[in-house]
């Protein structure tokens, strides 16, 4: 399995972790991989101890954010060793994004292997607890250094890994979003659906905004008549309406195709419930809050799972949703998908890769 070069470090990080409050992306793992890319070609990389990486002033993704991401998880099986939930996916989707932001594509199953290999080497990073693992971050950017507008000729991408909580500090308890009525993250032809710094950038005004005020994160409307729902920026969003599952559509570019978003879909047609992918209004939204027929709403993404949705704050009005609960079939998804990616339950996609340790 152990294929790609390996320096081992000489003391562990371990001790440095305070495992009992691990919280979201301040602890590091001891190994991280990199590979450059120059003259037209990846080199092979190699896993290293994480730490310092040195960086000229001129490299150009600190002024011009040709940079993009991934976040993935290695959870603890119950059963031994740790899975991987849909890595491959992760990989697509780097390279969609490299392609919006002319990167050049990272090979698809070199990346699987990078991720499998870094889970050995820092399996004793993995925490134990249901609810907890080890998420990966791998960040592919611009690494010439010149000033001049335009794609960079060399590459970085740096695949480190991080043990982690809840990405809110809710945990599963439902979470108060703001509707955000002024800023805009993204426009359609623009970055949206790319995991790129950019569309982070233009988020934290608001977020800082609607933390002060006492939201966890505020819920996007389309960048041009702000008149259609997006989605959260750390999540998608999904509503549940009559009973049925609907969700922005991809369609528009403006939103990230969430892996965790289209494990929902699956699962939730697997289990019997109707799904719907299509452009929703905010005036709909408010209506079906209004009128009952929405029962509950709730985030997806990796970092964040599955994450109920308590209100929806919006034009000076708090619309509360199942008494501030986890509703039926926020709870359901929570348990399939965690109960698949711990080992709990059968994984019936065939969407787990499981690493033996
Ligand atoms: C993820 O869910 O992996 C994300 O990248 C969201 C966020 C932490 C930026």
């Amino acid at each position: 399995m152990l294929n790609i070069k390996f320096t081992e470090r000489s003391t562990t990080r371990f001790s440095s972790i305070n495992w009992d409050k691990l919280g979201f992306g301040k602890y590091f793992a001891d190994y991280m991989f990199v590979a450059k890319y120059n003259n037209g070609e990846w080199n092979e990389g190699e896993i290293i101890p994480y730490g310092p990486y040195e960086i000229e002033p001129s490299m150009m993704t600190l002024h011009y954010g040709q940079t993009i991401f991934e976040g993935l998880k290695a959870y603890n099986n119950f059963s031994g060793g740790a899975n991987l939930f849909r890595p491959i996916m992760n990989a697509r989707r780097l390279n969609r994004s490299a392609k919006t932001l002319v990167i050049p594509d990272f090979p698809e199953d070199k990346f699987v292997q990078v991720v499998k290999e870094l889970t050995y080497y820092n399996r004793e990073f993995i925490p134990k607890k249901k609810g907890e693992s080890l998420y990966f971050r791998p960040v592919l950017y611009g690494s010439s250094n010149i000033l001049g507008v335009q794609p960079s000729d060399e590459y970085t991408l740096i695949v480190f890994c991080s043990p982690v909580a809840s990405y809110y500090e809710e945990g599963l308890n439902p979470v108060k979003i703001k509707v955000e009525e002024n800023h805009a993250r993204t426009v359609r032809g623009g970055l949206g659906s790319a995991k790129t710094a950019a569309n982070y950038a233009a988020s934290l005004l608001a977020a800082k905004e609607a933390k002060q005020q006492g939201f966890a994160q505020v819920l996007w409307l389309d960048g041009v008549d702000l008149s259609n729902i997006d989605e959260v920026g750390a999540m998608n969003i999904l509503f549940v309406i009559d009973g049925n599952i609907i969700t922005p559509t991809l369609e528009s570019g403006t939103i990230l195709n969430g892996v965790t978003r289209d494990s929902v879909l699956k699962i939730a047609e697997w289990l019997g419930i109707s799904t719907k992918e299509k452009t929703i209004s905010i005036n709909e939204i408010i209506e079906s809050l209004e009128n009952g027929t929405m029962t509950e709403a709730f985030g997806a993404g990796t970092a964040a799972t599955i994450s109920p949705v308590g209100s929806f704050y919006y034009k000076n009005k708090e619309f509360v949703l199942n008494n501030n609960q986890i509703g039926e079939v926020s709870q359901k998804m929570y348990d399939t998908l965690l109960g698949m990616q711990y080992g709990e339950i059968k994984d019936e996609f065939g969407w787990i890769e499981h690493i033996s340790f």
